[in-house]
């Protein structure tokens, strides 16, 4: 199957007429199934999809990558303006969870979200392991982090005063199959990237890897992390890389310089066509 990948929501835009902010929401289109994955921090991305005249309405799924605030943001708006679509998350990106630098920032789902996920509870769908959603298109649910060399990608604390670290365990993916091979879309990446698309290609058996699109988290990452990653890749020889939201300028150039052919800008109304 082929699909037809819209940037709703990025941290940043190629358009003056479309908002941009940080966060990500995407709206995948294939072969007739709708899914909205994120939502952005705000209701950017309902504002920009109607600009771009992607009918959300129209979305089967709405898809919660993990619960940050930067993704759920817009959930209450997405679940009012598809009101027949089922939404899927694990059960702990409810949590309450920081981001602890100079002093605890709060970043877990937002209250409004948490509110219309309340509401809503009928039409969740909590994603406790790998879960198609279509033929040909699933979400992976939690994905083992088994190198060495990939972690969450930031302080992440489940308590203000930083004594539990947040794995962030409800981090997840969704698949595409296509006949050109697997396409890999990531929220943040807080389960590594190398670790993601070994989980995903080991789902979707005899694949290659086709695409990776979306925040891949290496704005903090060691040379050592880069490295492996660029490694990786190499050896899975994608014909698209669009790495953004908060993938870092630094990584974002270099994933360019090492795949020049495959990489793709990602920003407010970017689109991509995979398969
Ligand atoms: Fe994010
Ligand atoms: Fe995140």
């Amino acid at each position: 199957m082929t699909a037809t990948i819209t940037v709703l929501v990025d941290n940043r835009t190629g358009n003056d007429d479309l908002a941009f902010e940080h966060g990500l929401s995407l709206w995948i289109e294939s072969e007739g199934v709708h899914v909205l994955f994120d939502t952005g921090q705000s209701d950017a991305f309902a504002d920009n999809a109607r600009r771009l005249g992607v009918p959300l309405e129209r979305a089967d799924h709405i898809v919660l990558s993990h619960g940050h605030y930067d993704h759920g943001g817009g959930l209450a708006t997405a679940l009012a303006t598809a009101p027949q679509a089922t939404v899927h998350l694990h059960a702990e990106a409810l949590r309450t969870r920081f981001s602890i630098r100079d002093a605890p920032r709060s970043i877990g789902l937002p209250a409004p979200a948490l509110r219309a996920l309340e509401t809503n509870r009928a039409r969740i769908r909590w994603t406790s392991g790998p879960t198609p959603l279509a033929p040909g298109l699933g979400l992976s649910g939690p994905i083992p982090r088994l190198t060495d060399f990939e972690d969450t990608g930031g302080p992440f604390f489940l308590d203000p005063e930083g004594r539990t670290p947040d794995d962030l365990v409800d981090d997840q993916a969704l698949w595409i199959d296509t006949p050109r091979g697997i396409v890999a879309v990531l929220g943040c990446g807080h389960s590594g990237l190398v670790n993601t698309v070994r989980y995903l290609l080991a789902q979707v058996p005899d694949r290659r890897l086709h695409a990776v699109l979306g925040g891949l988290h290496l704005n903090a990452a060691s040379e050592h992390r880069l490295d492996a990653t660029i490694a990786a890749l190499a050896e899975w020889r994608p014909d698209c890389l669009a790495p953004g939201h908060c993938t870092g300028e630094r990584a974002s150039g270099l994933l360019r310089e090492a795949f020049p052919e495959a990489w793709r800008p990602v920003h407010s109304g970017a689109q991509l066509r995979v398969g």
